[in-house]
């Protein structure tokens, strides 16, 4: 366990923070929907490429592929991402980086994010949920005798 004053220094220091971070966010009144309901997330699957995402970005280490936009354009395409759910989304995160590190590299995490934060929105933004295309307003899918047709 690292205690706050510390800074992010290996890979296991960003697995530590991914793992927290999700702790928050899959119970999370705003968002947690999202990663549970809508996107049916599969954590153990999912902290590997999230902590190599970070880990590259912090540590230089190469480890992530790339394409971190495309499965936010499907899950918006399902929910439509606002930026209340982005803000909050950073709200999260900067608080599990405070809470865990403290220095250059945990800066740097809460910086980054927040660029990433608003390329992505800006991306969504010029791109139509297809649900909204379809049928003009969005639509939650949820309950009994949900009809998938107008
Ligand atoms: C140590 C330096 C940096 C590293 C290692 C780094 C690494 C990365 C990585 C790995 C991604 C994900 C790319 C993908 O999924 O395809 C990313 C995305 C991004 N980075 Fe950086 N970054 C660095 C510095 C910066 C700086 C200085 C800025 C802006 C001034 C920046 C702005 C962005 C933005 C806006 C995105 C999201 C792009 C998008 O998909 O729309 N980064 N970065
Ligand atoms: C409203 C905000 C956000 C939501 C609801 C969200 C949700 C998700 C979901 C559901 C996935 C796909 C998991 C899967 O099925 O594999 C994912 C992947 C990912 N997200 Fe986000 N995300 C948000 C914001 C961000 C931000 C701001 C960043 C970066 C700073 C980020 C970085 C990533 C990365 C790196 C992946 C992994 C992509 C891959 O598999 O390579 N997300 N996110």
């Amino acid at each position: 366990m690292s205690a706050p004053g510390r800074d992010i220094e290996d890979h296991a220091d960003c697995e530590e923070l991914v793992r927290a971070f999700y702790g928050r966010a899959l119970v999370d009144p705003v968002i947690g929907f999202l990663f549970t309901d809508v996107a049916h997330l599969d954590l153990e699957a999912h902290v590997p490429r999230i902590t190599a995402f970070w880990a590259t970005i912090l540590l230089g280490e190469q480890s992530y592929g790339g394409g971190a936009f495309a499965p936010h354009a499907r899950l918006h395409a399902r929910v439509p991402l606002r930026e209340g759910h982005f803000e909050r989304w950073l709200v999260l995160w900067r608080t599990t980086v405070d809470e865990l590190f403290a220095g250059e590299r945990a800066e740097h995490a809460k910086r980054h994010a927040d660029r990433v934060a608003h390329a992505f929105l800006g991306r969504l933004q010029g791109q139509a949920p297809a649900i909204d295309a379809a049928r003009g307003l969005p639509v939650t899918l949820h309950g009994p005798g949900r009809s998938s047709t107008s």
